[in-house]
């Protein structure tokens, strides 16, 4: 029996079929149809066996093994073809224009209070000041007692202190003056020291009022200090914190802690001292309270009053942020209302 081999058909067909093909899967299929173990190569393979004639055999097997190669390099065309395709389409998939601005991150900005009472600190710092700190939760005789202020002090009435306890011991302190107390416990004299922390008071929050806010405490204890050096350093502390053409202004006050005692004030920052309604038309803006350490708090602390003498002073943060960076309400400080950060 002779058997002859339709070769342009085979080839034609899988010409077509091999066209059609779009991914591996399908490549893999059709090559396993022609060339695999149940393949058209196999089956034409075995049918040698089938035909007698010795030259025939040969002449047969020599055009079937030319067939197989013909149709390995259509399949092996085929197969870079798609490689190709691959390597485009991944290449399409990862591709990254370069040339587009890249995505700005914000940064981040401090809160107007932390920026103001780092400011403040700095200040100090230059002129030789350390910082200090003390408790949130007070004992009464830090916050009051060792103070100089007596029981009936008006200062000491519910209605100012949040207590803590129903014996009045414990308390939330209601200035940073408590710190003067505990750095002269735990310290000699001579000392320079500013001591910034969070306060609290039975007020309502409004523009100007908050119950948590935030106090700088100043106190600087030496042989032979006068109002003249507490005059002094608020001075340079006032033209560095807000402009050099500032002056300060020592008016008398009462605090139980000090004496003399002063209520001070910056020439208005905003007439220059002409008048405005800031100011109202006086020409000055109070910042602080002040005055030189009274002989009873040292003598609580156990420092002869006699040898040692001292300024002290407080400033509400908020308040001299709100002057400095114009703020007409001191609840924006707390908000934290990004639109505000940004532009302060
Ligand atoms: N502790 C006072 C207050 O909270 C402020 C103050 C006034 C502090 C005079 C002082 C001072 O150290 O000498 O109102």
């Amino acid at each position: 029996m002779a058997l002859t081999i339709d070769r342009d058909e085979i080839i034609g067909t899988l010409k077509r079929e091999i066209q059609e093909i779009t991914d591996m899967q399908e490549f893999q299929n059709l090559k396993s149809k022609y060339l695999g173990k149940k393949g058209l190569i196999k089956s034409l393979m075995n049918s040698l066996k089938d035909i007698d004639d010795v030259e025939l055999k040969k002449e047969y097997g020599k055009s079937v093994n030319e067939l197989k190669e013909e149709l390995e390099t259509l399949f092996d065309e085929k197969l870079s073809e798609l490689k190709e395709k691959e390597r485009e389409e991944k290449e399409k998939k990862n591709w990254v224009d370069i040339t587009i601005p890249g995505a700005r991150r914000k940064i981040g900005k401090e809160n107007l209070i932390t920026k103001t009472r780092k400011e403040i600190e700095e200040i100090f710092i230059g002129m030789g000041f350390s910082v200090a700190e003390g408790p949130e939760i007070e004992n009464s005789w830090y916050n009051f007692d060792a103070l100089n202020t007596p029981e009936w002090h008006p200062a000491r009435e519910m209605q100012d202190t949040f207590y803590l306890s129903l014996d009045k011991e414990k308390l939330l302190r209601t200035h940073t003056s408590p710190v003067q107390v505990r750095t002269m416990l735990k310290s000699k004299p001579p000392l320079a020291i500013i001591s910034p922390g969070r306060v609290y008071r039975k007020d309502e929050l409004d523009a100007t009022h908050s119950p948590v806010f935030h106090q700088v405490e100043g106190l600087y204890v030496d042989r032979n200090v006068s109002v003249s050096h507490l005059k002094m350093y608020l001075e340079v502390f006032a033209q560095k914190f807000f402009g050099n053409k500032v002056s300060v202004l020592l008016r008398p006050s009462y605090f139980p802690f000090t004496e003399p005692s002063f209520e001070v004030d910056i020439s208005c920052i905003f007439c220059g001292g002409k008048g405005c309604n800031v100011c109202k038309n006086t020409g000055w803006i109070e910042i602080l309270g002040a005055g030189l350490v009274h002989p009873n708090v040292f003598q609580s602390v156990n420092y002869d009053p006699k040898v040692w003498q001292g300024f002290a002073f407080g400033m509400g943060i908020e308040r001299v942020a709100m002057l400095k960076y114009n703020i007409p309400d001191l609840r924006e400080l707390y908000k934290n209302d990004i639109r505000f950060i940004e532009n302060s």
